[in-house]
């Protein structure tokens, strides 16, 4: 029997602070408004130079340092993401370049907010089952490049930053104990986020989409949603926890998906467990979809929160609509990593970077000498911005 053990956890958040105060010069709110009714003060955003993969790619090169792993041990990377650059290529396939993982399979998943959940329980399924070895999971996303900026409702929620988590294959008992995935699609319209292509008023041909009719931003019912959070959180992690054997006595932390305090302490009343057992970074992150659940995990990890042979419990809801819950042993000491091994390793993203370069100059000399077309434009200046 195999076990899928978290050994290595990092995250990325952005430089940019855009705090409630900064908002409320930009849409008719205010931070008291704000704060009482999310917990949130402040959100990071991405620079012009960042995007979900650049993120992505800081989170999981902190994670691989951690899991003190070199990137070409990786079997596996999975980007919870609803904020890709592209819809293909995946942002793990970059991700995967960026890393010089040259051994991984790679592929986005798209489950919003529970999207971290998900990818977890897919990679530690996938150990389990012996397919793969090592796993890296992240959530990243660029919350920011799909807001209206005039819609109080919703761009007041948000923010940036990514985080990942290295899972490894072991025969020692522990790390992903269970899950539940599930999902409600009837609920789709009540948090959404239109892809480039899409009409929503197709008999109006492609005209409407012309004349700049359609927002690819986020939309949402606050409301609705508050109310089928309140009520997913506590019942999927009180089946997970149970899937595990356990009784929520027996778990010292939650840390559940970054969307807003009133959801969390409502969904502890529910639970009958005191509100300080769930870690909550929302205040300075807002709401980072995917990525909210490993950053928060990293934060808990470096302010003490988690001991070895702790039972955490990670619970994720969202747009789908879709709530999954993963209980787990938090069983692994991480190694001490010296600076300058550290620095060694930092230093051989530079020599993918030029791997990956060198392919593509080859790619280019073979069309230029065979006469076919020159890749796509579009990715070649993306890569050039980076
Ligand atoms: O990852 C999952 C993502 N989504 C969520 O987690 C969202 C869950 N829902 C929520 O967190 C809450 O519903 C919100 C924070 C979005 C809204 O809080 P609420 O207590 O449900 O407010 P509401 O939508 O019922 O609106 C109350 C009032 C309305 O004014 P009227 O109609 O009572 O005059 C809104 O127009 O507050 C107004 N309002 C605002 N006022 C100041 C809505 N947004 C704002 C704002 N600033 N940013």
């Amino acid at each position: 029997m195999k076990y899928a053990h978290i050994v290595g956890w990092g995250s990325y958040r952005p430089d940019k602070i855009l705090t409630n105060n900064d908002l409320a010069r930009m849409v008719d709110t205010s931070d008291e408004w704000i704060f009482t009714r999310t917990g949130i003060r402040e959100r990071r955003i991405a620079s012009e130079r960042e995007t979900t993969a650049t993120l992505a790619f800081e989170a999981a090169a902190r994670a691989l340092v951690v899991a003190d792993m070199h990137p070409s041990q990786v079997d596996l990377i999975i980007v919870a993401t609803s904020t890709p650059e592209y819809i293909f290529p995946a942002t793990a396939s970059r991700v995967q370049d960026y890393l010089g993982a040259t051994r991984a399979g790679a592929f986005d998943l798209s489950a919003a907010c529970s999207g971290f959940v998900y990818g977890l329980s897919m990679a530690a399924q996938s150990i389990q089952s012996g397919a793969v070895r090592n796993a890296v999971v992240i959530g990243a996303e660029t919350m920011s490049r799909v807001l209206d900026w005039e819609d109080r409702g919703t761009c007041i929620l948000f923010g940036d930053g990514a985080g990942a988590v290295v899972l490894k294959g072991s025969s020692i008992p522990g790390g992903v104990l269970a899950s539940t995935l599930r999902s409600d699609g009837s609920g789709g319209d009540m948090l959404s986020l239109p892809a480039v292509y899409h009409n929503p008023m197709p008999m109006l041909g492609p005209e409407y989409l012309r004349n700049g009719h359609q927002k690819n931003t986020v939309a949402m019912n606050g409301r609705q949603v508050f109310r089928f959070a309140t009520q997913v959180v506590a019942d999927s992690i009180e089946e997970t926890v149970l899937k595990a054997g356990l009784t929520m006595d027996e778990v010292a932390l939650i840390v559940p998906h970054q969307a807003n305090v009133r959801i969390i302490e409502t969904a502890a009343k529910r639970l009958r467990v005191p509100v300080e057992r769930f870690y909550m970074n929302v205040e300075s992150m807002g709401n980072t979809s995917a990525a909210s659940i490993p950053i928060a995990l990293c934060d808990a990890v470096s302010e003490g929160r988690l001991r070895p042979d702790d039972n955490v419990v990670f619970v994720g809801f969202g747009g789908g609509l879709t709530w999954a819950a993963s209980v787990l042993k938090w069983d692994v000491t991480p190694p001490e990593v010296s600076l300058p091994r550290r620095e060694w390793r930092r230093a051989r993203y530079i020599v993918a970077r030029t791997r990956s370069k060198l392919k593509k100059w080859r790619r280019k000399i073979i069309d230029t000498v065979a006469g076919s077309p020159t890749p796509n434009a579009r990715m070649r200046d993306a890569d050039k911005k980076q």
